[in-house]
């Protein structure tokens, strides 16, 4: 006679199966998403069409995705999942800024501006913004050779990837901090928009009644040698979608005032240990 095997049984085999790996932390990793994955069906009572319709959502994701669309960072957006993964990753300290999701809308290369340089297109309308700071370190000392890439949408609530009749680098920048820190940006005042809906995630969203759109905010990456890269926004206080964010990423200490054609905000970095 047969005993029949529990689904703790069938978990314990499945771990034990990851016993021969010579990577430890790819089986840390392995045990624990399958462990949670096992949670999640027991706990759900999973039929097989659920598990199906899941596996077709993940499959249409997937095929959703090329050189300049990831529905999967959109995924990941969505659920929270990349905002806890910079919360774990970045964990600054008291005095330093505070990190926001990267988005899928980062380009590498941005063209290099000197301060007071505008990355605005030309007739490109909007408002005009000069966001002014300097970049610091925890101590509040001036960092000299710190670059701000900066990016953000156009007045049309699109990226320039997003748009064919955009010229591609436009709303995009790279800026170098001298000796005394500051820096100086001109640009159009961002502006709310919608993530892209046209896809799974566009699907899920509506049918959970979610809505799509994020507050306006102007993306930053600041790196300095001998310090933690930051990733981050600042958002935009008018902003009606400043409390439901789509992505989760809006943090009290990122929201500052663009009336008037300038803000201002000063970041802090933290030394790499
Ligand atoms: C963005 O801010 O560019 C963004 C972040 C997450 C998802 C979609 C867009
Ligand atoms: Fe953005």
């Amino acid at each position: 006679m047969t005993t029949k095997i529990t689904p703790a049984a069938h978990l314990a085999e499945v771990q034990a199966s990851f016993d021969e790996s010579m990577n430890p932390r790819l089986v840390e990793i392995l045990r624990s998403a399958v462990r949670h994955l096992h949670a999640f069906v027991e706990e759900t009572g999973m039929t097989r069409e659920e598990w199906k319709a899941g596996i077709d959502f993940l499959t249409k994701t997937g095929q959703k995705c090329d050189d300049v669309r990831q529905e999967f960072i959109l995924l990941s957006d969505t659920l929270g999942v990349s905002m806890l993964v910079e919360m774990i990753n970045q964990r600054p300290s008291d005095n330093a800024t505070d990190p926001t999701v990267f988005g899928p809308f980062y380009v590498p290369g941005a063209p290099e501006k000197v301060m007071g340089d505008s990355i605005a297109s030309p007739g490109g309308g909007g408002e005009p913004l000069v966001i002014r700071g300097a970049v610091r370190n925890a101590s509040g000392a001036p960092l000299g050779r710190a670059r701000l890439d900066v990016w953000q949408v156009a007045p049309n609530g699109l990226y320039d990837v997003q748009d064919p009749d955009m010229a591609p680098m436009s709303y995009r920048g790279v800026f170098t901090t001298g000796a005394d820190g500051r820096f100086e940006i001109h640009t159009s005042r961002p502006v709310d928009y919608q993530i892209p809906t046209d896809g799974p995630v566009g699907q899920l969203l509506q049918a959970t009644g979610r809505h799509s759109w994020r507050p306006a905010h102007t993306h930053f990456m600041v790196t300095c040698p001998g310090y933690k890269t930051l990733i981050t926004h600042v958002f935009d206080r008018a902003s009606p979608n400043l409390a439901s964010d789509a992505v989760f990423g809006v943090r009290d200490s990122l929201i500052i005032d663009m009336d008037n054609g300038s803000a201002s905000i000063d970041f802090v970095l933290d030394t790499e240990q």
